[in-house]
């Protein structure tokens, strides 16, 4: 299997992130050929009004990335504005990919409207996801773990991947979509975990925060006294639960929740002691990770390289399937 997959740098990952995502990448890094790679020119796609910050983040995400124990010795971990090729391939996609497939692509009029604030009716981000289509075939995935909200685009990679095989003969593999078991993250308020809804608990957070944060976070609100019982399943911080407890602490929580023999307060203690034991380590690997950013973009650089190889390899045989580009 070989896998690849992308994140935007948009600043500090927070426990979404690590659920959602790095755990999925930490356990298919033991098994699998991945890449695993810093989107920033996707970002560019939303935040061309400010690509300082897209390039500030860079670093932060990869420090981010280490400490949740993605691991180079494993996965190929590298920039995508440092692998050229990306663009050269998005732009010999771009020739066969008809616009109306990009305008059905769902999160294209949905992004539009979440960020009505900004111009996005430009070229790049209709482009985004054959952009991505190139992401992805350039190292011949198989497999793409992603959140379900990028299915389509996993879809729609699928697709301009059998149109170019048709046209140009044999060249990229159909990739699957990998979705992670875990459903959303729920963030303190309940809604999605995000920082732009001011609800995350971030990797970086110090300890003191950590606990403040979750110990407020919103339970079911059927508990608003503390005889009031309530049920689990309709309780955000019990999502936290049933990634970090125990099978006993989950029994155990269930039974003093549904019997309010237990309070709200003492129940998320429960969840609270088991998120540290994860965050605890990130956060000291975080840190000392930060005081040496010269190392980090040194694993960065060492696996854009690595990734460059393969991308040069792939656009040596895609060049001449098209019999355009390359040298005179
Ligand atoms: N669009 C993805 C996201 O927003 C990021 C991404 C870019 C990606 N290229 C990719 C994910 C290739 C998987 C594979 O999350
Ligand atoms: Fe949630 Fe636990 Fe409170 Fe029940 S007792 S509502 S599971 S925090």
């Amino acid at each position: 299997m070989r896998i690849v997959s992308g994140m935007r740098p948009t600043g500090r990952l927070h426990v979404g992130h690590l659920i959602g995502t790095l755990h999925n990448w930490r356990r298919l890094q033991e098994t699998a050929e991945c890449f695993f790679f810093v989107a920033d020119w996707h970002a560019l796609t939303t935040d061309y009004d400010r690509a300082q910050s897209v390039g500030a983040s860079i670093l932060e995400m990869v420090i981010d990335w280490l400490a949740a124990g993605i691991d180079p010795a494993r996965a190929t971990i590298f920039l995508q504005s440092g692998v050229c090729e990306h663009a050269e391939l998005h732009l010999l996609l771009s020739m066969i990919t008809p616009v109306t497939w990009l305008e059905r692509v769902p999160t294209y009029k949905e992004t539009q409207q979440q960020l009505a604030d900004r111009d996005l009716s430009t070229y790049g981000f209709l482009g985004y996801p054959v952009l991505q289509a190139a992401d992805i075939v350039m190292y011949g995935a198989t497999g793409v773990p992603v959140g379900a909200d990028q299915v389509p685009h996993v879809e729609l990679t699928r697709e301009i991947a059998r149109r170019f095989n048709r046209i140009f003969g044999d060249t990229f593999p159909e990739p699957q979509a990998l979705l992670t078991e875990t459903p959303r993250v729920p963030g303190l308020d309940g809604r999605k975990m995000s920082k732009s809804y001011n609800n995350a608990v971030f990797l970086a957070d110090a300890a003191a925060e950590v606990r403040a944060k979750l110990s407020r976070m919103m339970t079911d609100p059927r508990r608003a006294r503390r005889r009031d019982p309530g049920d689990p399943d309709d309780c955000p911080a019990y999502q936290l639960h049933r990634v970090y407890c125990t099978s006993e602490e989950l029994a155990f929580t269930a039974e003093g929740c549904r019997t309010a023999g237990i309070g709200c307060l003492e129940c998320k203690q429960i969840m609270i002691a088991r998120a540290e034991q994860e965050l605890v380590p990130i956060r000291e690997r975080r840190a000392a990770l930060a005081a040496r950013p010269d190392d980090v973009r040194d694993v960065l650089a060492t696996g854009t390289r690595r990734a460059r190889a393969a991308a040069e390899a792939t656009m040596a045989v895609v060049r001449t399937r098209v019999g355009v580009g390359g040298r005179v």
